[in-house]
């Protein structure tokens, strides 16, 4: 079956859509974009990933390309185009198109929107999760505000790359404090005497939804959070570490820069979390 996307009010082949050389996401990397998870051809969490969607536009005073029902009615196209039961659904804003120029377009032009949609094989999250990730750690040398959800991510490329070439499956991106942020593209937690600590969620990392939903989960099942910095080191002698996000949900993490952490499999607590993540989320009909 051949993929479709949606691009500025059109559903094309996904082999050949494509937007204008002189979109500013392009050009200035001056957008932002969502990666909603789909599970049973529902989406999940789409109210959360919409609100942030909304306040990444508004703190980078970027219009909405559409209003929130209609861009709800694209997702929900793209992903039954595509067939997707279980996989993806990625929206990208950006400022538009217009001739280059560093501030912004005047008079306004129309925000860009594009939608695609993928497939993945359940049984490999599983396969993964079972197993445990290893993470390595790089240097956070990203801009002040990556609480706003930019397609700005070479830093986050780059850090992915190099935990790659050394065999892992995610980097943790470390402050000059020696405090680890986030992943590339997750949140970072580790759990220490039953207590769950991730970083506080400020401008200094992005408030992941699947965060947040954690965070609820915490709350019902009586576990202790603590939002603060933790290190490195502090890492390296947790009992269990873990990341999450929308592609991973709550992944275990098993290494951190080769060095073993509970024993180098996944914890149990991380597994009762994976467990109880499907019960605090919200699945919409798509
Ligand atoms: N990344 N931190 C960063 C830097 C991220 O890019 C992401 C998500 C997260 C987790 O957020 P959420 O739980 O809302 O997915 C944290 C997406 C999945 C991506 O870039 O593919």
């Amino acid at each position: 079956m051949s993929r479709i996307a949606y691009v500025n009010g059109r559903y094309v082949p996904h082999g050949s859509a494509a937007v204008h050389v002189e979109d500013r996401g392009y050009q200035f990397s001056d957008g932002v974009y969502e990666v909603c998870e789909i599970h049973q051809g529902r989406l999940v969490d789409e109210t959360r990933h919409l609100d942030r969607l909304e306040r990444s536009l508004r703190e980078l005073k970027i219009r909405m390309p559409m209003d929130r029902k209609a861009l709800s009615h694209v997702l929900r196209e793209v992903v039954r185009r595509n067939r997707v039961r279980h996989g993806l659904v990625y929206m990208q804003v950006t400022r538009g198109v217009s001739r280059r120029d560093h501030p912004f377009p005047s008079p306004e032009v129309q925000p860009a929107l594009v939608v695609t949609a993928k497939s993945i094989d359940p049984a490999k999250g599983v396969k993964m999760a079972e197993k445990g990730i290893a993470v390595t750690t790089a240097p956070d040398n990203r801009w002040e505000r990556v609480d706003i959800k930019t397609v700005g991510l070479l830093p986050n490329v780059l850090a992915r790359q190099d935990a790659q070439e050394k065999g892992a499956q995610e980097a943790w991106l470390v402050d000059a404090d020696g405090n680890v942020t986030e992943g590339s593209s997750t949140n970072a937690w580790i759990i220490k005497d039953g207590a769950l600590i991730t970083r506080h969620a400020d401008r200094g990392i992005l408030r992941g939804i699947t965060r947040t939903v954690v965070v609820e989960v915490l709350a019902a099942e009586g576990l202790r959070l603590e939002e603060r910095p933790f290190s490195v080191e502090e890492a390296k002698k947790a009992d269990e570490a873990f990341v999450t996000s929308a592609t991973k949900i709550v992944m275990p993490v098993v290494s951190i820069d080769g060095q073993a952490i509970g024993g180098g499999r996944p914890g149990p607590l991380v597994k009762r979390l994976r467990g109880a993540f499907r019960r605090h989320s919200e699945l919409a009909a798509a």
